[in-house]
């Protein structure tokens, strides 16, 4: 894509895949593409792996052209450094470049890298200006609500990415301080919202097409992010598009075609080993909300072959084409995460 219109492709499809690292790899985006997500990132990837070439950190970059609309979520403290990995990604093919200024971890904030930056408007200024004069393709900004309760100041890092030229700020309601506890806080997102002369996307806890389409509509967002819920419900962007477009969809879904699709997806892009990992991780987190889940997760895990593992799969989500998925999200759901 010689130049990406990336608003156009939000207004056309505004559900957009939230980076989550070890999750969101090149086959998951392809994989998420195909079943009708509308934009999607990578996890979050290290400036400083750039600069040195680490091969690890080059390969979280891989796409493949079905991707497109794909952007690279960077993360970094220094400004130049992140500029400079910035234009090293644009030159490996993305689409857009996206800064993850959300991150919660120890290990990350220490060094003043992603949620940390929130603490330093000036610093937040400073990063966008350095990063945007670096890149002709667009900018665009991942962030908490604010550091904690007594700063959230989401609003002013809308306003300075507005005036720096930035694409889109996505908001994930939650402070830095907050972790995965508590529920998002979409009210305070649709406040940033309504204030806010940069498209603004939501994220945060939304499990279910309906609950993607009803934070649409009344948070005003121009787009909203969905990571764990697709890691429930595959399908989950391809029935929001639909109940978005026209207000109803089919309830269809085919797990035998998708887990022989992600067989045949990890093991072309992967190995043995890794897609022996992931079709369980996949299967045992689709199973959530369906009968026999706990047995099924159990079974699945002790399995040593990636054929087993497919057919133990086949045969537990066979009779489940038609039966309604029970609503788990007040369960604790992958508490943890880079943003
Ligand atoms: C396992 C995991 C890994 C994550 N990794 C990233 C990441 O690399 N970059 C980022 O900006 N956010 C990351 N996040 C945060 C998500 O993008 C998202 O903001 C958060 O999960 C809330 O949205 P959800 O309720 O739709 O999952 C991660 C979340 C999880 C659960």
């Amino acid at each position: 894509m010689a130049s990406l219109d990336l608003l156009g492709a939000l207004r056309s499809n505004p559900f957009v895949l939230a980076p989550m690292a070890g999750i969101t790899d090149s086959a998951f985006r392809t994989l998420m593409r195909r079943l009708g997500c509308g934009v999607v990132i990578t996890e979050l990837v290290s400036a400083h792996g750039i600069e040195f070439k680490s091969e690890k950190t080059i390969r979280l970059m891989g796409f493949e052209e079905i991707q497109r609309p794909f952007g690279v979520q960077l993360f970094g403290e220094t400004p130049e450094i992140v500029a400079r990995a910035a234009k090293f990604a644009e030159g490996f093919g993305a689409d857009f470049i996206d800064l993850n200024f959300g991150c919660p971890v120890p290990k990350v904030v220490k060094k003043g890298a992603g949620s940390a930056i929130l603490r330093d408007l000036p610093r937040v200024a400073e990063m966008f200006r350095t990063v945007k004069a670096a890149v002709s393709i667009p900018l665009t900004v991942k962030i908490r609500m604010g550091w904690d309760e007594t700063s959230r100041n989401a609003l002013d890092v809308a306003a300075i990415a507005y005036d720096e030229g930035l694409a889109w700020v996505a908001i994930h309601g939650r402070t830095r301080a907050q972790g995965y506890s508590g529920q998002a806080d979409w009210d305070f997102i649709a406040s940033v919202k309504a204030k806010s002369k940069i498209p603004i996307l939501g994220n945060g806890d939304i499990h279910s097409a309906s609950t993607a389409v009803r934070r649409l509509r009344e948070s005003g967002c121009d787009g909203v992010m969905i990571g764990r819920g697709c890691l429930k419900n595959p399908w989950i962007f391809r029935e929001a598009a639909a109940l978005w477009a026209g207000g109803r969809y089919e309830h269809d879904r085919d797990f035998q075609g998708l887990l022989r699709d992600m067989h045949d997806l990890f093991l072309s892009r992967t190995d043995e080993k890794i897609t022996l990992l992931q079709l369980k991780k996949f299967a045992s987190w689709y199973s959530t909300g369906y009968p026999g889940a706990a047995n099924f997760r159990k079974t699945i895990f002790q399995s040593q072959a990636v054929g087993e593992t497919l057919d133990l799969a086949l045969a537990y989500f066979a009779d489940l084409k038609s039966v309604l998925q029970v609503d788990t999200s007040h369960e604790a759901f992958l508490m943890g995460g880079h943003g």
